[in-house]
C-alpha cells in the first residue's frame, strides 16, 4: 500500500485563498507572485499541495468563485506567467498544485452568459437555465438562493428568469447541454496542460438542479441563523442523479492527463457524500468530508461519526478530513484556542487525507469586520443576522511591520490579532511550532498515514484511537475538556499538545490535552 499509493494518499493538502495570503504590489489584496513568495513556508509547514481558491478573471461577486473566463488569470493576481512560475516554483519544493474549479455557475458578465441573454434566440441561451415566470409573475418555483432572496432573477432584455443557487451574479450552467459540458472539460484540460495537478470541485451537488423545477419542501426545523436558504430541504436542487455521469467524465479527463486528484465539494448527508466516489470509483478520489467542521465538539459523538463514515466508504476508496476553510468559522473559534491544538492532532492523526484551511496553523481567529469592508455576498444579503465568511478571511498575518507583512497598502479586510509567522517561527511553545513537529511525526511513521484505524476509548471527555501499518502500532489519545482526564492507553509519549511537558512523565490527559504514543 505505501509503495505505490498515489502521492495524495499520505498528502496533506493546504488551502490558500489568494485574496488573503500574500499581497506582492500593495494593492491591499493577495495576489500569485504573493504566494509563490510565501510557498517556503507552505513547505517547510510539510504540506503536499497546496489548493489555491479561484485565481479566473473575476468581478469578485463571491470572492472569485464568479468567473468570467475559464482559462484566464484574474488581472488583480497577475499574469498566466506569474501562474507559470508559481507552479514551477511549488514544483519544485516538492508541492503539487490544485485550482479550484467552479462548474455550476460562471459569472453574469461571462461572455457565454451576456450571449445568453442577449436574445432569446442566442446560440447560448441553453448555456443557462432560463424559464417564464409563474402564472403570478413570480419566480418559476419556490427554490432559494444559498446567500439568501429567490433563486431566479426577472431579466427584463427577453423577458424570463434565470437561474442561479448563488448570487443573481452567478447564473447557473445548463450541463444538461451537451456544449457546456464540453466547454468545461476543455477548460479542466487546459490547466492540466498547464501543469497542475488536480481540482477541487466546487458546488458540485448543484450540477443538474431538477429539469422540472419541482418546488423544495420546507424544513420544520429551520432556525433562521442558519441563513434563508435552509429554510427548504435541497430534495431537487442537489445531488440529483444525472450530475454524476458529468463527475465520471471529469475524471476520465483527469486520467487521461496523469491520473489527475479531483476533490469534490458536496455537502450532504453521509450517504449523499459516498455517491461521489462513483460506483466504480470512478468519480471524484475525495469527495470532501465536512463532519469535523459540522459535527458538535464531543469525544463519543465524533468516534461514532468516525465509525459509520469508515464503514460506508466503498472498498478502494480512500477517507478524507477538514477542519476548515473559507466558508466556514475558524476551528480556534469554534472550539477555543486550547481546544484547537486537539483539533489539529485529531486531522493529521485520522486516517485519510486531512485538508488544512490557511492560517490555522498560526492559530488564527474569526475577526470583526466592520459593514464598510464587508465583501462577502452572504453578508450583504442578510445584514444584522451575523451570517457571512469575511471574518475567517482575514488575511494572513507574516509579521510585525505595518500592514502585518501582508500589504505595504490598505488592506481589503482588516487585519488579524494572533501573533505572526515570524513571531510564532521563533517560539517552541506557539501554535506554529506545535503543528510543524505535528506533521513531521505524521510524516515519519506511515502508521499515522496509512495505518488502519481502530476506535480504542471514547466518553464524554477523551477520545482515543490506534493507527497501525507495518506492524507498527501508535496510540492517539485527545482530551476534548479543559479538565484533567484518565489515560485511556499507556506508552511512550512521543508528542503532546503541550510544549514543555514531560513526556517521560505523562500518566493522564491534562486539559486541553491530546497526545500521541507507542503502546
Ligand atoms: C462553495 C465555495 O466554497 C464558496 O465560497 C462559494 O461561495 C460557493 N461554492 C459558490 O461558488
Amino acid at each position: 500500500m505505501t509503495q505505490d499509493a498515489p502521492w495524495w494518499k499520505s498528502g496533506i493538502i493546504y488551502q490558500i485563498y489568494p485574496r488573503s495570503f500574500q499581497d506582492s504590489t500593495g494593492s491591499g489584496m493577495g495576489d500569485l507572485n504573493g504566494i509563490t513568495s510565501r510557498l517556503p513556508h507552505v513547505a517547510d509547514l510539510g504540506a503536499d499541495a497546496i489548493w489555491i481558491s479561484p485565481i479566473y478573471p473575476s468581478p469578485m461577486k463571491d470572492g472569485g468563485y464568479d468567473i468570467s473566463d475559464y482559462t484566464g488569470i484574474e488581472p488583480l493576481f497577475g499574469t498566466l506567467d506569474d501562474f507559470d512560475r508559481l507552479t514551477d516554483e511549488a514544483h519544485r519544493l516538492g508541492l503539487k498544485v490544485l485550482l479550484d474549479f467552479v462548474p455550476a455557475h460562471s459569472s453574469d458578465e461571462h461572455p457565454w452568459f451576456q450571449d445568453s441573454r442577449s436574445a432569446r434566440d442566442s446560440g447560448k441561451r441553453d448555456w443557462y437555465i432560463w424559464h417564464d415566470a409563474a402564472p403570478d409573475g413570480g419566480p418559476p418555483n419556490n427554490w432559494i438562493s444559498e446567500f439568501g432572496g429567490p433563486a431566479w432573477t426577472w431579466d427584463d432584455t427577453t423577458g424570463q428568469y434565470y437561474l442561479h443557487i448563488y448570487a443573481r451574479e452567478q447564473p447557473a450552467l445548463n450541463w444538461r447541454n451537451p456544449d457546456v459540458a464540453d466547454a468545461m472539460l476543455k477548460a479542466m484540460e487546459t490547466w492540466y496542460e498547464r501543469g497542475v495537478d488536480g481540482f477541487r470541485v466546487d458546488a458540485v451537488e448543484h450540477l443538474t438542479p431538477d429539469a422540472r423545477l419541482r418546488d423544495n419542501p420546507t424544513n420544520p426545523d429551520w432556525h433562521p441563523k442558519d441563513g434563508p436558504a435552509r429554510s427548504l430541504f435541497r430534495t431537487f436542487t442537489s445531488h440529483q442523479a444525472d450530475l454524476f455521469a458529468h463527475v465520471r467524465a471529469m475524471r476520465s479527463v483527469a486520467e487521461k492527463h496523469g491520473r489527475k486528484l479531483l476533490v469534490g465539494e458536496a455537502y450532504g448527508n453521509l450517504d449523499e457524500v459516498m455517491l461521489y466516489y462513483g460506483a466504480n470509483l470512478d468519480g471524484f478520489q475525495l469527495p470532501f468530508n465536512f463532519e469535523l467542521i459540522n459535527a458538535p465538539w464531543h469525544p463519543r459523538g465524533i468516534a461514532d461519526f468516525i465509525d459509520r463514515y469508515e464503514a460506508v466508504i466503498p472498498p478502494g476508496g480512500w477517507p478524507n478530513w477538514v477542519l476548515g476553510n473559507h466558508d466556514r468559522d475558524r476551528i480556534a473559534t469554534r472550539v477555543g484556542n486550547g481546544q484547537s491544538r486537539v483539533a489539529k492532532m485529531l486531522l493529521l492523526t485520522l486516517r485519510g487525507t486531512p485538508t488544512m484551511w490557511q492560517g490555522d496553523e498560526i492559530g488564527m481567529l474569526n475577526e470583526a469586520v466592520p459593514d464598510h469592508m464587508l465583501q462577502d455576498p452572504w453578508a450583504i444579503n442578510n445584514p444584522g443576522t451575523g451570517i457571512g465568511r469575511d471574518p475567517v478571511r482575514v488575511p494572513l498575518p507574516w509579521d510585525d511591520t505595518h500592514g502585518r507583512g501582508f500589504t505595504t497598502g490598505q488592506p481589503f479586510l482588516p487585519l488579524s490579532t494572533v501573533p505572526s509567522v515570524a513571531e510564532q517561527d521563533g517560539d517552541p511553545a506557539s501554535m506554529l511550532s506545535f503543528v510543524r513537529a505535528l506533521i513531521a511525526l505524521r510524516r515519519a511513521e506511515p502508521a499515522l498515514s496509512f495505518g488502519s484505524y481502530e476506535r480504542l476509548h471514547a466518553d464524554n471527555g477523551v477520545l482515543a484511537y490506534a493507527r497501525t501499518a507495518e506492524g507498527k502500532r501508535l496510540a492517539v489519545a485527545l482530551n476534548f475538556t479543559d479538565a484533567p482526564q484518565p489515560l485511556p492507553v499507556r506508552g511512550k509519549v512521543l508528542l503532546s499538545t503541550i510544549h514543555d511537558r514531560d513526556l517521560a512523565a505523562v500518566d493522564e490527559l491534562r486539559p486541553d490535552e491530546g497526545v500521541i504514543l507507542e503502546p
